[in-house]
């Protein structure tokens, strides 16, 4: 197997006014391709901040991180930018915009390089229908539940076909019935079309679901075991 993510000792210190907050003491990780991870650990212990590292929306402030072989810190801001449509983010309170349909929503997110109008419009088709939203294309974020919400924002994380998929907390504020769903839908994105998982939720039960369990505390990952 070879490996999609390398985190070498990252550190996050975050500066509150004068004060430093040591979000991340030095995080080793290694992320094969196809893998599926899930991340617990109680509030507060890094986890949102060792996510937004991994997919390169925030920098570290030591440590190396490597995706697909690349030390990211060696990149200037467009090859950055490039490498972000590979990564698929989905947060936990969904961050749609409002005033666009969900169609319109996963559309946005969809790099127009290499692709037509009617290529663009039939992939945006096609990832609503494998979140089951066929029949939601326009409606917008608040004529949809929650849940939906939730995989109108999955669909936006695959719209680049990206390499591996970063959840914080998706099914942190949907019913459990929603949440089972959600989980379904992830298991399948990566059985059957090999996007690496990794996953952040407070729920044991839905982590251990995954193959690989890291466990955080204090900024520092604790235990990472095969469940
Ligand atoms: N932007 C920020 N500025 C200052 N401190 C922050 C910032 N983001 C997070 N922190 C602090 O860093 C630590 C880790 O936060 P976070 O990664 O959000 O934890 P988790 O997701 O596990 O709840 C916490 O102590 C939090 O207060
Ligand atoms: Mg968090």
């Amino acid at each position: 197997m070879s490996t999609i993510i390398e985190a070498i000792d990252l550190k996050k210190t975050y500066m509150l006014g004068k004060i430093p907050v040591e979000a991340l003491r030095g995080v080793n990780l290694k992320v094969d391709t196809g893998d599926f991870i899930s991340i617990l650990g109680p509030s507060g212990s890094g986890k949102s901040t060792m996510l937004n590292l991994l997919g390169a929306l925030d920098k570290p402030t030591s440590g190396t991180l490597l995706i697909d072989g690349v030390d990211i810190s060696k990149l200037g801001d467009n090859q950055l930018s490039e490498l972000r449509l590979k990564i698929g983010f989905v947060f936990q309170f969904f961050n749609l915009i409002p005033r666009l349909t969900a169609k319109a929503n996963v559309e946005l997110a969809m790099s127009i390089a290499n692709m037509n109008r009617t290529e663009h419009n039939k992939r945006t088709l096609e990832l609503l229908e494998t979140v089951g939203l066929k029949d939601r294309i326009n409606h917008k974020p608040a004529e949809l539940s929650g849940g939906q919400q939730q995989r109108v924002a999955i669909a936006r994380a695959l719209a680049n076909n990206p390499k591996f998929l970063l959840l914080d907390e998706p099914t942190g504020n949907v019913d459990s019935k929603t949440a089972k769903e959600v989980m379904t839908l992830i298991h399948t994105l990566n059985k059957e079309n090999g996007v690496s998982i990794i996953m952040v939720t407070h729920d044991q039960k839905l982590a251990n679901e995954a193959r690989r369990t890291v466990q955080m505390f204090d900024g520092e990952i604790q235990s990472d075991t095969v469940n």
